[in-house]
């Protein structure tokens, strides 16, 4: 397997953790119902913020290798030294660091543990405008690239990382005990997914045009394609997610379990959609954006 290959997969890794671990605490804390959490939390958490951890301890290693262009640096401690007191150094222990922290807050007794892990990993997510294309720029533009990506892995997140325990309230909505706690942060999710979505597409937009300046046209230019194709699938995650709102949630009232079976169906989709979006963009995140 090729080092880019490595690079992009430890990446696609990074986000796809990041943003389960961030959305659903969003989720539980935020959204969900108080007899709710329990069960979500212990399914989905643990597993996530380990992966977050060390998808980020193999950031540093990976890039030495990719930024001398062999194995062996990514193993060479004089060259991992050097980078080390590097900028690219430096932000990758502040983020090592940020995932430890993670880590470790998810391991405190309620009630203050879930907001915890959402706030720590809101700023692991959000440090990621700390590197790659979002860091190109320098002085005010600096500055704002960097907000509107950090809103930009805020939205997607909060986006990507609920769809998950939202399945799972969809499957408990049929238990006797949860099945209430289940349909009514069904309720509040359906009207607070919109800004999420809202802040995903217009932060996206403002990213165009900040890295590339323009609206990609160009698919003879590799980064320009599949920044279009990952906006061609963002479109239909936000067609599911308006078939779920409008369609199907209103259609639970006469015909329930047909509804939640669609429901199910879509947000499966959308799910993994999602995934492919991020897979798209832990590839053109390193190439050249021309
Ligand atoms: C579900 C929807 C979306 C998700 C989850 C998402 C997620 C992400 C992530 C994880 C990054 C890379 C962060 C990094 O490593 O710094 C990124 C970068 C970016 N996104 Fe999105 N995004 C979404 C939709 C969009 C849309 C609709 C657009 C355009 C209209 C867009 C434009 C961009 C651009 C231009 C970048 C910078 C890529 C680079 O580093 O050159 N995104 N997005």
């Amino acid at each position: 397997m090729t080092l880019d290959a490595v690079v992009a997969g430890n990446r696609l890794l990074h986000y796809l953790a990041l943003m389960l671990v961030f959305g659903s605490s969003v989720f539980l804390w935020k959204i969900a119902a108080p007899g709710l959490r329990v069960q979500i939390d212990r399914r989905l958490m643990l597993a996530a913020r380990m992966a977050a951890l060390l998808t980020a301890l193999a950031g540093l290693p990976l890039q030495a290798g990719e930024i001398v262009g062999s194995w062996q640096a990514a193993v060479d401690p004089a060259v991992l030294w050097k980078l080390l007191s590097t900028a690219i150094g430096q932000t990758w222990l502040f983020r090592v660091l940020l995932a430890l922290l993670l880590l470790a807050v998810g391991m405190l007794r309620q009630p203050g543990r879930l907001r915890g892990v959402a706030i720590s990993a809101g700023v692991l997510l959000a440090s990621l405008a700390l590197s790659g294309h979002a860091a190109m720029d320098q002085g005010l533009r600096g500055f704002l690239h960097g907000v509107n990506h950090a809103a930009h892995l805020l939205c997607g997140g909060a986006w990507l990382g609920s769809l998950l325990p939202v399945l799972l309230c969809l499957r408990l909505l049929a238990d006797p005990v949860a099945g209430g706690d289940a349909s009514l942060t069904l309720r509040r999710f359906s009207s607070a997914g919109h800004a999420a979505v809202a802040g995903v597409l217009l932060s996206g937009a403002i990213n165009t045009m900040l890295v590339l300046g323009r609206w990609p046209t160009d698919w003879s230019s590799p980064y320009q394609l599949l920044l279009s194709l990952k906006i061609l699938l963002t479109a239909a995650m936000v067609a599911l997610a308006i078939l779920n709102r409008y369609v199907f949630v209103p259609r639970m009232k006469s015909a329930a379990p047909a509804a939640i079976d669609a429901l199910r169906r879509s947000t499966l989709m959308e799910i993994c959609l999602g995934m492919a979006v991020l897979a798209l963009v832990s590839v053109f995140g390193m190439l050249e954006p021309v």
